[in-house]
This record gives structure tokens, sequence and C-alpha cells, in this order.
């Protein structure tokens, strides 16, 4: 197994804990003070911060630490664009769709099993995960092969720290991940004419570094369903579309899995998937991205190689013809 360079993050991208803490709760109390009576009826039944042992509903408060990984000091994008600007094609085609249709995840119980080439098959529910370790609060740049991109403050911990329990054979060289599929509980996925269920994966280093998300919230709250409840993926120096949503099976295995998008248009989606503004997609500029909720003027920027995580994974693929590996 290739374990990747520990993470080197300049201070400089490091938040102090204080201020963090101090815009995330701006930012919580702009957004209840901007609340609709709804919102703000959904805002009563998630003041309940998570115990061990509790259900969390999506929506919960949840127990956060400060993450030394969080990055980016760049103006978080709104909980309400998060949320209702989304692919989630199970929930339909339309940015708006999965908002509207996610509803009928049924995000409890939540079993993930681990299999393929481990010492033991296990099981987790969804309990055991949000206890195995101290979620953190990590806000990641997010960029989407469609050119839009993101500033998420996501919880979670690093998916390696799952590995570890898991017991992986020395012949598991890549994980694969795959979402809930039900067609009769997710009947907008007739729309579009992907291989059911949604599967991504990674090699086994990119899954061990650091900066890989297993993500339960965000927002400081469990996930909305239309963001992948109640536990995704976040790999943020990759397209968005490599961070699976609403897991249900991590298989280990020895040879490269397929991938849902790599599958339908190889020529399209590579297995890596690495952000890279030196490799345009065959149909459009890969350059420049569009900040999602910025006023016209401000949203147009440079995309950065590896969405700008450059110095804590740019050596896993050295020597490699990223021209080649898309
Ligand atoms: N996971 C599943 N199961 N189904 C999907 O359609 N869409 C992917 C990814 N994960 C998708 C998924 C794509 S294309 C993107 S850009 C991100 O989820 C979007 O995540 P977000 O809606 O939370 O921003």
């Amino acid at each position: 197994m290739h374990i990747g360079k520990p993470p080197d993050i300049p201070s400089s991208e490091i938040t102090p804990q204080s201020a963090y803490r101090q815009f995330m709760n701006r930012r919580r109390f702009l957004r209840n003070a901007l609340a609709t009576g709804a919102v703000a009826l959904a805002a009563d039944r998630v003041a309940q911060v998570i115990e061990p042992g509790r259900v969390a509903l999506a929506g919960t408060k949840l127990q956060t630490v400060y993450s030394p990984l969080t990055t980016t000091g760049e103006q978080l994008t709104s909980y309400e664009d998060i949320t209702h600007y989304n692919n989630f094609y199970e929930f339909g085609v339309e940015k708006d769709d999965p908002a509207k249709n996610a509803g009928a995840l049924p995000t409890r119980p939540w079993t993930v099993k681990v299999e393929g080439k481990v010492a033991k098959p296990l099981a987790f529910s969804i309990d055991d995960l949000l206890k195995l370790r101290p979620l953190e609060d990590r806000v990641y740049r997010m960029r989407c092969v469609e050119a839009w991109s993101m500033v998420i403050p996501w919880v979670g911990y690093s998916f390696s720290e799952l590995v570890k329990q898991c017991n992986p054979l020395p012949s598991a060289k890549y994980v694969q991940f795959l979402s809930y599929y039900d067609r009769h509980v997710e009947k907008w996925s007739d729309e579009s004419t992907i291989y059911w269920p949604y599967s991504e994966g990674l090699r086994m280093d990119e899954a061990m570094n650091p900066l890989t998300l297993l993500t339960f919230g965000l927002y400081g709250e469990t996930l909305p369903n239309q963001d992948g409840a109640p536990v995704r993926i976040v790999v943020p120096w990759k397209y968005g579309f490599k961070s699976a949503k609403s897991i249900v099976t991590i298989r280990f295995v020895e040879k490269q899995p397929p991938t849902t998008w790599n599958d339908m248009a190889p020529n399209e989606y590579g297995f890596y998937s690495n952000v890279n503004p030196n490799v345009d997609h065959p149909r459009w500029s890969q350059k420049r991205e569009r900040r999602v909720g910025l006023p016209f003027y401000e949203q147009w920027r440079a995309t950065l190689m590896f969405n700008g995580y450059g110095d804590q994974v740019a050596s896993m693929y050295q020597g490699m013809n990223l021209h080649r590996y898309y």
C-alpha cells in the first residue's frame, strides 16, 4: 500500500479556531435571522446536540472539534445554495430537484457494509460511525466538473480512520463506494441513463490521504438528504462527482473499480478526475470556474491545480501523465 505524503498546509491557509467559530456563529446567526417560519421550526427540532447512542436526524446539530486540516479563508457558500443547487441524479436531473425529492431517502436505520479484500467483512450502523472519532469542522473548496464551485464547511473525520478499523488486506489497492439505490424510492432515477447504483472509487493512497473526508454534516449539522445523508465521501482535490453520496457499501478491491461517469462516458470522465485547469473537458474548458452565490462580477475565477490542494496531494501523482490519467 502506498500512503501519500502527510499534509503540509501552509499556516496562512489555516483559520484560527476562534476566528472560524466566530465566523460560523455569525453566519448561523444571520441564517437564523433570515429564516422563514418553516426553517425556524426546523431549527427548533435540531437544537439538541447528539450524545453517543442518540439517533441523529438530518439537520441535527453535531458536536464538533476544530480541525487543523480546515482550509481557505474564502467566503463560505450559503447554506441555501449548498442545499438547493445539487447533483444527486437518483432524485432528478435539475439542480433544485434533490432538495424537493430527497426527503424520500430513508436515512434511519442505516448500515454501511465493508467487504472485499478485508480480514473480515464488517457492518457499521450510522451511529457506530458517528461515534468512531471526534467530528471535525473542515472547510473545503469544492469544484464540479461542470465548472461551478462552492466553499463548504463540512463535518466529518478522515476516511483513513475508518480504513484502519477495517483491516484491509495487502491486496487491497483501491476502494469502491456504492450509494444507496432503490428504484421504488428513487423513482426520479429513470430520468437519466446512469447505471445504478452510483459507484465511485479511489486508489488506496488517495483514500488514505488525510484530506479524504468521511462526511456526516455541513454547517455544524447532520447532512440534509440532498447533500448525501447520512454519510458520504468528500474528496476536495477531485471533481465533485468523485464524492459519492449516501454510501451503503465500501468495497476494498484489487483492481480499479468501475465508476459511474467513467463507465458512461470514458472519454469525458476519467477515473482520477483530479481538478486540473490544464486538461480541458472535451466539450468545455476547465481553466475557470463560477463560484455559486456571488454577485456576477465576482463569480468567475481561475481554477487551481488540484483545486488548490497540491501541497497535500501532488506527490501521489508524481511521474504520472495527467493528460492520459485525467
Ligand atoms: N452521489 C450520488 N449517489 N449520486 C449523484 O448523482 N452526484 C455527484 C456527487 N455525488 C452524485 C453523487 C456530483 S456530479 C457532484 S458535483 C456532487 O455529488 C455534488 O454534491 P453536492 O450536491 O452536495 O454539492
